[in-house]
């Protein structure tokens, strides 16, 4: 069945409960084929992902989502499985890094990367969450992360639990973040 991108960004929700239904590490896969061919800045392609569905690396992802009694995850132990998305360090075009600083578009980079893959896990029937906040030093040294690369987004993936309609979206009201023009 084909899906235009509009029906996508209305289907697409952030996912917190799920169905015990494994997922493939082939469906896995597939996502970050898809979101390795994101744009980014020079083509850098500032992104180092991990697929997380062995229980040993998935207990030490949950107990990272523990930043000192912070977790944005509470409910990671019954996530079916993870993709962790490092910052990579970036080629740029000589003379932009100069001007720019080498890292100044990897997180938005990394942020349509993540987001293509939410897209695509949609479009496929899974649920998706993007998890921004994690214990870094737990996580570097579960997974062997080299130590300067930072861990920029979690995201959970599985079957949803929820098969019925997507959630009604609560955003600003277009009027007050459009304006043509002007400021
Ligand atoms: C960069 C980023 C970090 C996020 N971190 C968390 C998080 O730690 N925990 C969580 O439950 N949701 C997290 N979210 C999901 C947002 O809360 C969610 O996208 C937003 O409330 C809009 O809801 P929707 O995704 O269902 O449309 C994050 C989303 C983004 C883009």
């Amino acid at each position: 069945m084909e899906m235009r991108f509009e029906e996508l960004q209305a289907r697409r929700e952030s996912c917190r409960v799920y169905s015990s239904e494994k997922v493939s590490r082939e469906a896995l896969t597939h996502l970050v084929e898809v979101a390795h061919l994101s744009p980014s800045g020079c083509n850098s392609q500032p992104w180092h992902f991990i697929i997380v569905d062995e229980p040993e690396a998935h207990a030490a992802v949950v107990e990272a989502f523990d930043d000192n009694g912070l977790t944005g995850c509470p409910w990671g132990d019954k996530v079916p499985a993870f993709i962790v998305i490092c910052e990579e360090k970036a080629q740029l075009k000589p003379g932009v890094a100069e001007h720019y600083g080498s890292q100044h578009f990897a997180q938005m980079d990394i942020g349509m990367a993540a987001m293509a893959l939410c897209y695509e896990a949609t479009s496929m029937g899974l649920g998706t969450c993007m998890i921004g906040t994690m214990n870094q030093e737990k996580l570097h040294k579960a997974l062997g992360i080299p130590e300067e690369r930072v861990v920029r987004l979690i995201i959970t993936v599985g079957y949803p639990a929820n098969k019925g309609e997507p959630r009604k979206k609560i955003r600003k009201d277009v009027s007050e973040v459009l304006s043509y023009n002007h400021w």
